[in-house]
């Protein structure tokens, strides 16, 4: 790679998500992704473990001498915020631009929350949101269930387990009549068909890989590190467990099926 490049981590392969917003809103950047799928998921871990394992993929892409990191997993994002003050370079997660998205999207002042069980303990969202307006009313719900659907490819709106999984986790939201969802997890935009069917045309849904490509835009240009390269960007990723099927499964997140090449890493 000619210029540093943008780093991306997740628990697995939910960030692709974000790195398929990041190619539309910044198609000259470089990135190297890294998805620790030996030791996905992340989401119903403690704390403490959360923590280490995010400064362990922070390290990683800082040995590939990176220009910014992006958290793109809910639950690092909400849990491990101290790499806001320690890292080298630029940070962001995808908490801040998914609830500011969300609060300047309501009407009706009722935003429902799903994530996975660590994000929703954290309360991180619901914090965001009543500081830029405390007079939203926030609904939140753990989805345990959907990130192992999504890695297992139980993705369709018409099967019937997401289906179900879908009414059971979102009921309550529904009833509570939000008309704003954030999807506070990078694997859940993969089954936001199943979501909207569910819920709804009246609710709009956040995706937090859009909002955070169009937030790390905005901190590389007022920093003065976009690329100048003028070419289209490459893309690098990286794996903690097997890279058999990667291809296969990191295309449905990315949406293409452009040649993706993958490698192994020891976390
Ligand atoms: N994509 C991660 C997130 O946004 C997946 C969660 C997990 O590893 O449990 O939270």
């Amino acid at each position: 790679m000619s210029e540093p490049a943008i780093g991306v981590f997740d628990s697995g392969l939910g960030g692709l998500t974000a790195v398929k917003e990041l190619k539309k809103v910044l198609p000259q950047e470089n990135i190297i992704y890294f998805g620790d799928t030996a030791r996905v998921p992340y989401g119903t871990r403690s704390e403490t473990t959360i923590l280490r394992y995010a400064r362990q993929d922070a390290d990683f892409l800082l040995s590939k001498g990176v220009k910014l990191i992006i958290a793109a997993c809910g639950t690092v994002s909400s849990v491990a915020t101290e790499l806001y003050d320690t890292l080298p370079v630029p940070y962001t997660g995808v908490v801040i631009p998914t609830a500011n998205a969300a609060a300047d999207a309501t009407k009706n002042g009722r935003i429902g929350i799903i994530g996975t069980p660590a994000t929703v303990k954290s309360c991180s969202y619901k914090r965001e949101i009543l500081r830029s307006n405390n007079r939203i009313s926030v609904y939140q719900q753990a989805c345990p269930l959907f990130v192992p659907l999504v890695e297992n490819g139980f993705i369709s709106r018409d099967d019937e387990i997401v289906r179900l999984t879908v009414e059971r986790y979102l009921k309550d939201l529904k009833d509570a009549g939000i008309d704003t969802l954030i999807l506070g997890c990078t694997h859940f935009p993969i089954i936001a068909d199943a979501i909207s069917d569910y819920l709804g045309r009246g609710v709009t849904l956040i995706d937090s890989g859009k909002e955070t490509a169009l937030f790390a835009a905005n901190i590389l240009g007022s920093r003065g590190i976009l690329s100048r390269s003028g070419e289209k960007g490459e893309c690098r990723y990286f794996v903690s467990d097997t890279v058999e099927g990667f291809s296969k499964t990191a295309e449905i997140f990315l949406g293409s099926s452009d040649g993706i090449s993958v490698k192994h890493i020891d976390i």
